[in-house]
């Protein structure tokens, strides 16, 4: 959406006004939503160890062509003898609608009217051409992310040409695109995507650090949620269902706040307006991580898009109750209901809140086993590692469907980690020495298993549909309550 109305025309001043208003409403929801989960966290100093890489050991007037490439390491064996997490199959899926044809330049330039910015790498090196001014810094972010993979893995990724959308929701409609040569979709990478779309799911920015909203890199943050964990047993919480955000932004959101506890009834839900600048004035002190879990349940509902918040809350050891999203990123399509979360019904969703609650309440083992396994999918396969070895195999897979040499086209301009370290200051300079690369694999990425067949995506997506259709019957008492 916020791609759409970063260019609004001039003359249309009274549009120009509305689109304003709607990017603040957007930005705000973001920001409501994520600062619930980092509040307390940004009083302190982000970075503990920054000691090994300092800044001022970079030359600042060095120019990044004068930059030495890192050299790969031939002491690292061609094949890891890991097996990639399973969500890492929707590379393929995601692949999937240019399997046949392969990708022109054509096809690609094609998605220079949607694209924010073009990424080029060639001989390791990373150039960029910019179409449209972003919001905050999404895309340096996300170009910040691969040149940490190119300094994690050296020599490895091959030469790539993409577009990529910065925006919330996906662009490429399968609508628009019959299969025909002609009218082939153009790849698109963006950070999220739905069954009606297109685009190639990228790991967002906030791996890297969101340092306009404060929150850290995923790998600190992931620790201080960890430790928070260890502080409230599951049982010692609140036996409710919580969320806190903007309730303003969406229907679902609207609808969700309804499900507040009121003198009548009790719908075991406790949701909380975030009110930006009363919780600003108190450091965020309401609003921080260890208040995040100390609920039993956690409730994720989508605002404008998918959310960022989607991993912390999954990671709270808590069961998260998830209303039927509409969007995913990379991994969670991978998600199961019943299994790795709680399924909530979006046209019931008091009674639906209600009854997990009570049901969790009830069977405490069952909904401990369901918070743990969320948790331990986001702490064990979404560790940055894996989020680097994702982008690899995306990237080297999607390298191999380009039927023409990349080259640097026209008015790029090369970048590098010392330039985008040199170029900001405070906050943003220290996410980004934190979450820099600090030294190379000494093993390759992880080894990517073969695609999904078709019939083998239609059996996953039919067993999630089985699973959340069980609690369906369930929660109208068709069925038993285990
Ligand atoms: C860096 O060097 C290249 C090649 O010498 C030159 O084209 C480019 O303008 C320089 N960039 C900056 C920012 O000085
Ligand atoms: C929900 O109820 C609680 C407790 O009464 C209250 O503090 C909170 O403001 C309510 N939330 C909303 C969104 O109205
Ligand atoms: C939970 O247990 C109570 C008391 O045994 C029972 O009345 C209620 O139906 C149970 N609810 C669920 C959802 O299991
Ligand atoms: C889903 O449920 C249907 C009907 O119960 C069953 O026939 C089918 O085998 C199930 N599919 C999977 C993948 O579990």
């Amino acid at each position: 959406m916020i791609a759409r109305l970063q260019q609004p025309r001039r003359a249309q001043s009274t549009a120009v006004f509305f689109l304003a208003i709607l990017i603040i409403i957007g930005l705000i929801t973001q920001w409501l939503d994520i600062s619930i989960i980092t509040g307390s966290l940004q009083k302190k100093f982000l970075v503990q160890d920054s000691s090994s890489i300092n800044s001022e050991e970079f030359d600042c007037s060095l120019n990044c062509s004068k930059i030495p490439s890192p050299v790969k390491n031939d002491n690292v064996e061609s094949s890891s003898g890991m097996v990639c997490p399973d969500y890492f199959k929707w590379i393929h899926e995601d692949l999937r609608p240019w399997k046949e044809t392969g990708i022109s330049i054509k096809m690609l330039e094609e998605a220079k009217n949607v694209a924010h910015i073009r990424i080029i790498v060639v001989n390791g090196r990373l150039y960029t051409l910019r179409y449209k001014k972003v919001f905050q810094t999404r895309d340096i972010v996300t170009i910040w992310g691969i040149l940490q993979l190119l300094r994690l893995y050296p020599g490895r990724l091959p030469d790539l040409d993409l577009m990529l959308e910065c925006g919330d929701r996906p662009v490429i409609k399968k609508r628009d695109y019959g299969g025909r040569e002609a009218s082939m979709p153009p790849p698109l990478f963006h950070y999220s995507g739905d069954e009606s779309s297109y685009d190639i799911v990228f790991p967002d920015w906030s791996f890297w650090g969101w340092p306009e909203l404060n929150i850290k890199p995923w790998e600190v943050l992931k620790q201080e949620i960890q430790r928070g964990n260890t502080r409230i047993k599951w049982k010692d919480r609140e036996p409710y269902a919580y969320w806190k955000g903007n309730t303003r932004v969406g229907s679902e959101r609207r609808d969700l706040a309804k499900c507040n506890a009121t003198d009548q009834d009790d719908w075991k839900a406790r949701i909380f307006e975030m009110r930006w600048n009363e919780e600003k004035k108190q450091g965020f002190k309401s609003s921080d991580m260890a208040n995040q879990c100390t609920y039993r349940y956690k409730i994720y509902v989508e605002g404008v898009s998918w959310s960022v918040s989607q991993k912390y809350i999954l990671a709270c050891d808590s069961m998260a109750l998830i209303i039927k999203p509409h969007f995913y990123d990379f991994f969670t399509r991978s998600l199961l209901p019943s299994i790795h979360y709680w399924p909530i019904n979006t046209n019931n969703k008091c009674e639906s809140i209600k009854l997990a609650v009570e049901w969790g309440n009830n069977y405490t083992d069952k909904a401990q086993e369901i918070g743990r396994a969320g948790s331990n999918f986001v702490l064990e396969n979404l560790v940055m590692d894996y989020v680097y070895d994702y982008s690899f195999h995306l990237l080297n897979e999607y390298a191999k469907l380009l039927k023409y040499k990349p080259t640097v086209p026209e008015g790029a301009v090369e970048t590098c980690s010392e330039a985008l370290v040199c170029s900001v200051r405070g906050q943003k300079k220290r996410y980004r020495i934190h979450s820099m690369v600090k030294s190379m694999s000494d093993s390759p990425p992880c080894n990517l298993l073969p695609s999904f067949e078709p019939e083998d995506v239609s059996v996953f997506l039919e067993r999630k549909a089985n699973l959340t259709n069980q609690v369906v019957l369930w929660e109208r008492g068709e069925t038993d309550s285990n």
